[in-house]
């Protein structure tokens, strides 16, 4: 069963992701194509700045790979828009512990200035979960291909979701939920060895806080850990704390998303701040994964945050596409059309209601109940002749929420 609320349509000319063609938007939740035109495919992933361009490292999930560990991929770009693959940064070795067999998961990379060599950490595991490692392995060149080094229990105790940050003076944080027993549910924030292939200490925990998918990023101000609750694959409300120290104290949490849509379907795996000439703007970056079987279809939610140091609070909001200008920081979200699924024509059993309870998605909540052989058809819709971005706004309300937008 369907409400429909709304369709926008966007009334803008652009390149729909087909192959080839220049990204002009971000688009959450959609399918991002590469510069060879193919899927892009880095899911719960690390972005590093280096020389004026990004690197974007993920987990290899497509559906011809039948692994659990096929590989770690990594991708370039200058604008946030179109990224380059820039190929495996790291492969499966049998026989050792990242097997093919085995999980290699939340890859994040750092530059080591000791050794000058780029070192790639990961959430090491087996099938079942039950290691419970972090792995690192190094590269002289940033995308690679990066030698496996080791999998090792972090200070003697174990590792489940992974993060990285580093901070301004150039220190790296390992950071990383500690697992289910019944001794851990902890969350832990620990400062790196010099050469960045260990670590040195535990910094802060949060102790029985029992979150997962931990990203940390800098205002220039202050710290913002943005970390989700534990329900698998499935999204939930990401929280975030501040702080003006690494060490604490950290606030208290609050949601990053309005609460009931689940952080729009995403769980939190980075964020990161585009440093430009006239702002900083700062973005979320979750993953929307597809189940367990299905993981190749997992998409990517980014969305820019609104940062306030004064109050250390952090929230996104929803935006169908937007685009970001790197050298000013700028952010600008295109305009559209709106027409309102009340104002339709309705055959069959579908009806027109209200919401209920208040939904903190729309000001305005009329909508149309749909079911099946029964339509909705809205008139007077003016395109500009041009590919368009059309979006449909539903709830359904078989679930708490299910926020969707197709394009
Ligand atoms: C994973 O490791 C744990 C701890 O050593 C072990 O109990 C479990 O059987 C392992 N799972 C598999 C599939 O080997
Ligand atoms: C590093 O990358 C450069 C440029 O792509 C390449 O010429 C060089 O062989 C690479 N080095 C290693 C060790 O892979
Ligand atoms: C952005 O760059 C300016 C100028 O280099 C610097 O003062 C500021 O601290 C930077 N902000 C962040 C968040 O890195
Ligand atoms: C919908 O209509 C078609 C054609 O009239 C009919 O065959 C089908 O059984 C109907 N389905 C439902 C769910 O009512």
């Amino acid at each position: 069963m369907l409400s429909l609320t709304r369709l926008l349509v966007l009334l803008l000319a652009t390149g729909i992701g087909a192959s080839g063609r220049k990204n002009k938007y971000i688009v959450p939740g959609a399918t991002w194509y590469d510069t060879d035109g193919q899927i892009l495919s880095a899911h719960a992933g690390g972005i590093v700045e280096h020389e004026g361009r990004w690197y974007w490292f993920g987990q290899n999930e497509r559906q011809e790979d039948k692994d659990l560990f096929s590989g770690i991929n990594v991708y370039s770009s200058d604008d946030l828009l179109d990224w380059k693959n820039e190929g495996r940064a790291l492969s499966p070795v049998p026989g050792t512990d990242i097997a093919p067999d085995l999980v290699a998961e939340r890859p994040k990379a750092v530059f080591d200035p000791v050794n000058k060599n780029w070192v790639l950490w990961f959430h090491s595991d087996n099938s079942t979960y039950g290691l419970l490692r972090q792995g690192v392995a190094t590269s002289p060149n940033i995308t690679g291909p990066y030698e496996f080094q080791k999998a090792f229990s972090p200070l003697g105790g174990t590792s489940q979701d992974f993060g990285l940050f580093q901070d301004v003076d150039g220190s790296a944080y390992a950071l990383y939920s500690n697992g289910d027993d019944p001794a851990a549910h902890d969350n832990l924030i620990s400062r790196m060895k010099p050469g960045f292939t260990d670590l040195e200490e535990v910094v802060y925990t949060f102790l029985d806080f029992d979150l997962e998918a931990p990203a940390i990023v800098f205002s220039g101000k202050r710290y913002y850990i943005l970390m989700s609750h534990k329900t698998g694959y499935r999204p939930n409300n990401v929280v975030v704390f501040s702080a003006e120290k690494l060490a604490g104290p950290w606030s208290i949490q609050s949601y990053v998303a309005p609460s009931g849509t689940r952080t729009f379907n995403s769980q939190s795996t980075m964020a990161f701040a585009v440093n430009g000439s006239h702002e900083t703007t700062i973005l979320y970056c979750g993953d929307q994964w597809a189940t367990a079987k299905d993981l190749y279809e997992s998409t990517y939610i980014w969305l820019p945050a609104e940062v306030d140091d004064r109050t250390g609070s952090f929230t996104i909001g929803w935006h169908d596409l937007y685009s970001i200008d790197v050298n000013t920081g700028k952010v600008t979200y295109p305009e559209g059309q709106t027409y309102e699924a009340e104002d339709g024509v309705v055959t069959g059993s579908a009806y027109k209601t209200v919401c209920c309870a208040q939904h903190s998605l729309e000001t305005h909540c009329d909508l149309i109940q749909v079911f099946p052989n029964s339509s909705i058809t809205i008139d007077n819709i003016v395109g500009t002749g041009n590919p368009q971005w059309v979006s449909l706004y539903y709830h359904n309300p078989d679930g708490l929420c299910t926020y969707r937008r197709y394009p």
